[in-house]
């Protein structure tokens, strides 16, 4: 006889169609939606659950450690996966399947269940944390994976018993974050053909975009956002806000090809302009602030720090270990960046910082500092020997 399954309970389709089943499986269904501000998506949820037949409903407000525990700790990792995506739903992930978990342990379920198909990366994330988190022995009930349920099918199984079939936007499979807002499928699958008007939300069409262009400073304190305009703002709001403004000016829409940790290509569309804005700030800061060795040596640390987390390996010691080094770097990453926006772009025009060893007395061609000829003689014969050695004893 089964007995109590926790669900990992978006409101959305599949996860719908997955409670129907779950309780025509003997499940006592419990679910869990977990707010990391995906504003579209969480309205009636609890209703929804209860509509199809839910033990229990919990939704766990968890805004806030989404944007300093993940967010913020992703604009220290610079973290563009491929160098493009803000990570959003992999950010996420993880801290979904730990309120999972806790409320598994909490009501003494025997099994939790997610939506995840058998070919995206979400099984891997949610999987892997919920193994490392509730063992790995215990029961992860995947009903989208294990029968092949496709989006169709998933209606299908509602509207035969009644139910009505979630989605605004059916024709899409949309994942939606603090963070970033994930557009896929449809006629997104032409990787050739542009993605449509309809797809966007956060942000409005650039070429309609408004003809004056905005000034924004941001101000970081130990490589994280702290104030905008000079206004101090949390960090929920702050990436809030930031999303609302710039996307108003037509920022922050990313299209490229991904590859996923399960072995296929797939065609992306996002949305995310805070977190595009934010990492650009903050690159900026840190070329301010760190010797050319730091930087060079941050961007290894930066790409495997985010290659970790999309593939689905928050719980892997690595991480910890790398994310140590970027905190000791990021001590420094504090002052403050200016952008301006128009009409979909973004530029960086200026930039200060009280840890920059930024000389404007020494790189004035005019009035500045100069070295004496021979050390500069010397400096650039010695420093080129060995390619010009090789390269003359080779012919080349
Ligand atoms: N490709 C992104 C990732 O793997 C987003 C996946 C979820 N998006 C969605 N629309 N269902 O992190």
């Amino acid at each position: 006889m089964p007995g109590r399954v926790v669900l990992a309970y978006s409101g959305g389709l599949d996860t719908s169609a997955v409670l129907v089943l779950l309780r025509e499986m003997g499940y006592e269904v419990v679910t869990v939606t977990v707010d990391v501000g995906q504003e579209e998506e969480l309205e009636g949820v609890e209703e929804r659950a209860y509509e199809l037949g839910a033990l229990e409903h919990y939704t766990v407000d968890a805004k806030e450690e989404f944007a300093v525990e993940y967010a913020f700790r992703a604009v220290k990792a610079n973290a563009l996966y491929e160098g493009k995506y803000p990570l959003g739903t992999a950010l996420a992930r993880p801290l979904i399947a730990a309120k999972v978990a806790e409320v598994a342990r909490r009501v003494g379920a025997e099994a939790v269940a997610h939506g995840c198909t058998g070919k995206g990366n979400d099984q891997v994330r949610f999987d892997s944390m919920l193994r490392y988190l509730l063992g790995p022995d215990f029961k992860i009930i995947a009903p989208v994976r294990e029968l092949k349920l496709t989006r169709s099918k998933s209606a299908e199984i509602l509207a035969k018993r009644g139910f009505k079939v979630p989605g605004s936007h059916g024709k899409y499979s949309i994942d939606e974050n603090l963070w970033t807002r994930s557009i896929e499928g449809g006629v997104l699958d032409d990787p050739a053909a542009e993605p449509p008007e309809e797809v966007f939300s956060w942000t409005v069409d650039p070429s309609k975009a408004p003809d004056h262009p905005l000034y924004l400073e941001i101000e970081f304190r130990g490589g994280v956002p702290v104030a905008v305009n000079g206004e101090r703002i949390g960090p929920v709001e702050l990436i809030a806000g930031l999303n609302k403004v710039l996307g108003s000016h037509g920022y922050g829409r990313i299209d490229h090809i991904e590859n996923r940790v399960v072995g296929l290509k797939s065609r992306e569309v996002y949305e995310a302009p805070a977190a595009l804005a934010l990492i650009e700030a903050h690159r900026d800061l840190e070329k301010m602030v760190y010797t050319p060795r730091e930087l060079r040596f941050k961007q290894v640390l930066d790409t495997e720090w985010s290659d970790l987390v999309y593939q689905g390996l928050w719980m892997e010691p690595l991480r910890v270990h790398i994310e140590a080094a970027i905190d000791s770097m990021n001590r420094y990453v504090t002052g403050a960046v200016r952008v301006k926006v128009y009409k979909g772009a973004l530029w960086v025009v200026g930039r200060e910082s009280d840890y920059s060893s930024y000389s404007r007395d020494e790189i004035d061609y005019n009035t500045g500092w100069y070295p004496e000829a021979l050390e500069a003689e010397g400096f650039v014969k010695m420093y080129t020997m060995h390619s010009v050695a090789a390269a003359r004893a080779r012919g080349m």
